[in-house]
C-alpha cells in the first residue's frame, strides 16, 4: 500500500521545517508507516503460532488476560525488537519536530504577539495555575515537557510541538487541517442532534484547537470556548485561531474546576482527554461538565476505544502505549465504561449512547454502531479507531 505523505497543515503559526528537518521528520514517519502495516501485525502471528501453543503445552491452559499475554510476548525476540523500535521512533519524532521549533521559537512568539494585538477572540492565561500532577509528572506520550511546560517570555513551544508533532504522531491521519478530532465530533453530533442550535460551546482539553475550530465552522453564530492546562498551549491555540480568522475564547484552566458559571453551555465537548487523565480527575472533570451544562445541554466526547470488545492479544497491543509510551492512564481508561463515568457525574447512565469511528488518510470518517473487533480490521490500525459517546443533561 502506498500512502501519500505531505506536510502538516501550513497555516501562519505552524512551524515550518527546512530541507534537512523535513527529511528527518518524513523518514521517521515513513518508518512508522512501514512498522504499522508490515511489522506490528506479525505479533499476533507469533502469538498464535508459537507463543500461545508453547504456553498451553507448559501450563495446560491458554493465557487468561492481557497481562499474561504481555508477559508472554515480552519474552519473544520479535516483540522485543518491534517494541524497542516503536519507542525509539516516538523519541525520534519529538526530537525532530522539537529541533525545528527551537530554531524558529523567537519568530513564532513574535507572530503570536502580533496576532494577539489584532485578535477577534480572547485569551486568558493564569500564571498562578498549577498544572495537575498527572500531566506534569510524566512526559505524556514521550513529548518533552508534556502539555504544561512554560519556557517563559510568552512561550508557545508546547503548542507548536503539539500542532506539528500530532501530524507525525498520527501518521498523517489528522485530516487536511489537523482537526480530525473536532471534525469527527461535529460529524457525530450533527447526526445525533440535527436540529440542535447551540449558543455556547466549550471544548474542554482543547490543546491547540484542532478539536475547537470545527465547532465554530459548524455553528458560526455560537460563542466557542476552549480550555487547557498550559499557558503556551493556550497562547498558541489563540494565535492559531486568529491566523485562521476564527473568533474563539481560550483560557488556561483546569477542567476539574473552571470559573464558568452554572448552566453556561449548550454543548461541552471533549476529545482525547480521558485516556491521559487520572481516574479521579476524569470523574471530577465530568462532574464539572455536568455543572456548567445547562439542563437540556449535551455532553459529547471521544477517546480511544474501551477494551471490552477486543480479544486479549488485541488488548495487549492496544495497551502497549500505557507501558512503553508514557501514557500511564491509558489502560485504566480502556478498562472503564462511559456509562460509569457519566453516571457518577449525575447524567442518566441508561441514556448514554456510544458509537465507533474509523477514518482514513484522506480524513474521511466511517461510523459503526458496533466497534470493529480488532485493530487490524480498522482502516489504519488502532490509532484510526475511536469511541464517541454522549448524553443530554436532564431538564
Ligand atoms: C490528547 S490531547 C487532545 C487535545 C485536543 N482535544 C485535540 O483533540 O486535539 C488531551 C488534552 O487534554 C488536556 N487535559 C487533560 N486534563 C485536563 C484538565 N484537567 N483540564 C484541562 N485540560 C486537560 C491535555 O492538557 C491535552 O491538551
Amino acid at each position: 500500500m502506498v500512502v501519500q505523505v505531505s506536510e502538516p497543515f501550513p497555516h501562519a503559526m505552524m512551524p515550518r521545517a527546512n530541507h534537512d528537518e523535513l527529511a528527518r521528520q518524513n523518514a521517521t514517519l515513513g518508518i512508522k508507516l512501514f512498522m504499522t502495516y508490515n511489522v506490528y501485525p506479525g505479533d499476533e502471528v507469533v502469538y498464535e503460532r508459537e507463543a500461545k501453543p508453547r504456553f498451553v503445552r507448559t501450563k495446560g491452559r491458554a493465557p487468561k488476560d492481557k497481562n499474561e499475554v504481555r508477559e508472554l510476548m515480552l519474552q519473544q525476540p520479535f516483540t522485543q525488537t518491534w517494541s524497542s523500535i516503536a519507542r525509539t521512533l516516538q523519541e525520534m519524532l519529538w526530537y525532530n519536530v522539537g529541533e525545528c521549533i527551537d530554531r524558529q521559537l523567537p519568530e513564532l512568539k513574535e507572530k503570536a504577539r502580533d496576532l494577539h494585538k489584532r485578535a477577534k477572540g480572547t485569551l486568558r492565561v493564569n500564571e498562578k495555575m498549577e498544572v495537575p500532577r498527572y500531566l506534569s509528572a510524566v512526559d505524556i506520550h514521550c513529548a518533552p515537557g508534556s502539555y504544561g511546560v512554560d519556557l517563559g517570555d510568552d512561550d508557545v513551544f508546547a503548542g507548536a510541538l503539539y500542532d506539528r508533532g500530532a501530524y507525525y504522531y498520527a501518521k498523517g491521519l489528522v485530516g487536511p487541517k489537523n482537526d480530525t478530532t473536532g471534525r469527527g465530533l461535529v460529524f457525530v453530533f450533527k447526526q445525533k442532534y440535527p436540529n440542535f442550535k447551540p449558543k455556547r460551546i466549550l471544548d474542554l482539553g482543547c490543546a491547540v484547537g484542532g478539536s475547537t475550530l470545527p465547532w465554530k465552522d459548524a455553528y458560526p453564530d455560537a460563542e466557542v470556548y476552549g480550555i487547557d492546562v498550559g499557558a503556551p498551549l493556550m497562547r498558541y491555540a489563540h494565535a492559531r485561531a486568529e491566523a485562521l480568522g476564527k473568533k474563539i475564547h481560550y483560557s488556561q484552566q483546569n477542567g476539574e474546576k473552571t470559573d464558568f458559571p452554572d448552566d453556561f453551555f449548550d454543548i461541552v465537548a471533549t476529545a482525547g482527554v480521558f485516556h491521559e487523565t487520572s481516574h479521579s480527575a476524569s470523574r471530577n472533570i465530568m462532574k464539572e461538565v455536568f455543572r456548567v451544562l445547562r439542563p437540556g445541554g449535551i455532553s459529547i466526547n471521544s477517546d480511544i476505544p474501551h477494551q471490552h470488545y477486543n480479544n486479549i492479544h488485541d488488548q495487549w497491543m492496544l495497551d502497549w502505549d500505557c507501558h512503553y509510551n508514557a501514557e500511564p492512564f491509558w489502560a485504566q481508561w480502556t478498562s472503564m465504561t462511559s456509562k460509569e463515568l457519566m453516571g457518577q457525574a449525575g447524567f442518566p447512565a441508561n441514556k448514554v449512547w456510544e458509537c465507533w469511528r474509523d477514518r482514513d488518510h484522506k480524513g474521511n470518517f466511517f461510523l459503526h454502531d458496533q466497534p470493529k473487533s480488532s485493530p487490524k480490521e480498522s482502516n489504519q490500525g488502532g490509532i484510526g479507531k475511536g469511541v464517541f459517546w454522549g448524553v443530554v443533561k436532564p431538564a
